[in-house]
């Protein structure tokens, strides 16, 4: 690393709004895309690709509004090099326009239908309409990377002399490598003098590399979405292009890292792509150990197993019980759940955790204190406990939850009414609640245990409170309805629990 010249900091250029709404089955209403907007200005970003705002007038009025809303970030609109798109953008009030054309072979024949000298005449075009509404203008050659080098660098020059103030060489189809992007980045710096930007997509798996390749070879600002979405596999995931930034190369962006979990769930929640549990940095399993020989490290010294601290991205270390668990991680997650164990019964506990594991069972922290529990003799009294429950469901009908709970003895009878049967469950359990418990929802998952109409089914939920206790449970019943009622009352019970020890 020594003979490059790396910067000390990075821009990031985000197009969560933009290219990761270009997702797949993702539409964010505008309510949705202000929401975003605001905590990825929490979370530090440079600079918002808020939408496209030639793609439809809500689109439109959308990135007006967050152009609008006061932000650190720089806010900027995606145009085709195309007059009504950059008018449009422009009208949108927003600091930067993002213009963009095509400049492979493949796109101008096949798409474009245009010579090399119409698109340089085009681009250039695009950077002085642009540039003549007072804004920032940067420029993209889409699919620079399967682009002919010399024309690529004509087009750079053409629109840096036309007042482009930033380029960006986007990796469209994600067909670079980092070793590419390094060179291509390097042979662009030749003949431009503005601050050069990477796109790169995933294709093929590299775009965090790529992207990283291209800072290599002199990139002063990394486009990246959160959790990596986009177009087709996705663009450079911003958790890991900035964390790697910082461990691996020593170089600053203005990221706050401890906002990266809560953008990460954020995003996902509202636009319904959920994060891989083995997604680096934000996944459920990023900072998640089982095997007793992880465990037993990581209760030593975090370092031997985390290269990060879970608490610097805002993330928490968990450890799961399961068949391949050890003494010191089980030992560690029942000292958290409050119990204390002699040798005897802790080796009892592992016994029974390893003997549902090796049955293909997850063993959650209710399990675990359920096992705890059953070996101390000292079964800690359910608070809440489901006495009785009637839902209607169908077509034509709006699904309603008659319940019956008892509270610390005192009996409840409640309805209510929700988008299922479930919803309606947990809507009446959260009313009964009232005052005692304020829950949230975090992750409701239903799995079959066998197969057939007759499954069994095991629905798994994690739920939070406002005291930021987080618990996870599970409910078994061969009625699915059921089954979530279960589980949500097992946790509501936990974090009960949870607050009274502490
Ligand atoms: O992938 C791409 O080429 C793009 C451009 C619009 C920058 O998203
Ligand atoms: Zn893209």
């Amino acid at each position: 690393m020594k003979d490059l010249k790396l910067p000390s900091q990075v821009r990031i250029f985000d197009t969560t709004l933009r290219d990761g709404e270009q997702t797949p089955g993702v539409a964010l209403t505008p309510d949705e895309k202000i929401r975003i907007a605001q905590q990825l200005d929490v979370l530090g970003v440079d600079i918002i690709e808020a939408g496209f705002p030639i793609t439809s007038s809500g689109e439109a009025n959308a990135v007006k509004k967050i152009a609008n809303l006061g932000l650190h970030a720089e806010i900027c609109a995606l145009a085709r090099s195309v007059e009504k798109d950059i008018e449009l953008a422009a009208l949108c009030e927003v600091d930067t326009i993002h213009t963009f054309i095509a400049t492979s072979r493949i796109h101008m024949e096949k798409k474009l239908r245009m010579s090399e000298d119409e698109v340089v005449d085009k681009a250039v075009r695009g950077v002085e309409l642009a540039k003549s509404y007072g804004v920032k203008v940067e420029f993209s050659a889409e699919d620079a990377t399967r682009s002919d080098i010399k024309f690529l660098k004509r087009v750079y020059k053409a629109v840096v002399e036309a007042g482009a103030d930033r380029i960006d060489i986007p990796d469209t189809v994600g067909f670079a490598t980092p070793h590419a992007m390094r060179i291509l980045v390097k042979e662009v710096r030749e003949v431009v003098n503005v601050p050069i930007a990477v796109h790169c997509h995933d294709d093929m798996g590299l775009a965090v590399a790529n992207s990283i390749g291209g800072v290599e070879g002199g990139a002063t600002e990394i486009h990246a979405t959160i959790n990596g979405i986009g177009e087709r596999a996705g663009n450079a995931s911003l958790e890991e292009v900035v964390i790697a930034l910082k461990y691996l190369y020593g170089i600053r962006t203005n990221i706050n890292f401890r906002e990266l979990y809560k953008t990460s769930r954020l995003v996902a929640s509202l636009t319904g792509i959920t994060v891989p549990p083995n997604k680096a940095i934000v996944g459920d399993n990023a900072f998640a150990h089982e095997s007793g020989i992880h465990t037993h490290g990581v209760v030593s010294s975090p370092q031997t197993y985390e290269p990060i601290s879970p608490e610097e991205v805002g993330a928490r270390r968990v450890f799961v019980a399961g068949k391949h668990a050890g003494t010191h991680g089980i030992e560690k997650q029942l000292s958290d759940l409050g119990y204390v164990l002699t040798k005897e019964q802790l080796k009892e506990v592992i016994k029974r955790v390893k003997n549902l594991g090796d049955k293909g069972k997850k063993v959650t922290d209710v399990d675990l204190a359920r096992i705890a529990e059953s070996i101390i003799g000292a079964g800690t009294e359910q608070k809440v406990k489901l006495k009785e429950l009637v839902v209607v469901s169908g077509l034509n009908v709006t699904p309603t939850a008659s319940l019956h709970l008892e509270i610390e003895g005192k009996e409840y009878k409640i309805a209510d009414y929700g988008v299922g049967p479930i919803d309606a469950s947990i809507r009446a359990i959260k009313q009964v609640m009232g005052g005692r418990l304020h829950f949230k929802l975090e992750d409701f998952r239903l799995e079959a245990i066998t197969g057939g109409t007759d499954a069994l089914a095991e629905v798994l939920v994690r739920l939070s409170d406002d005291q930021g206790n987080v618990v996870s449970s599970r409910g078994v019943s061969e009625d699915i309805v059921l089954a979530g009622v279960y589980a949500v009352v097992n946790a509501a019970n936990r974090l009960l629990q949870k607050r009274e020890r502490e």
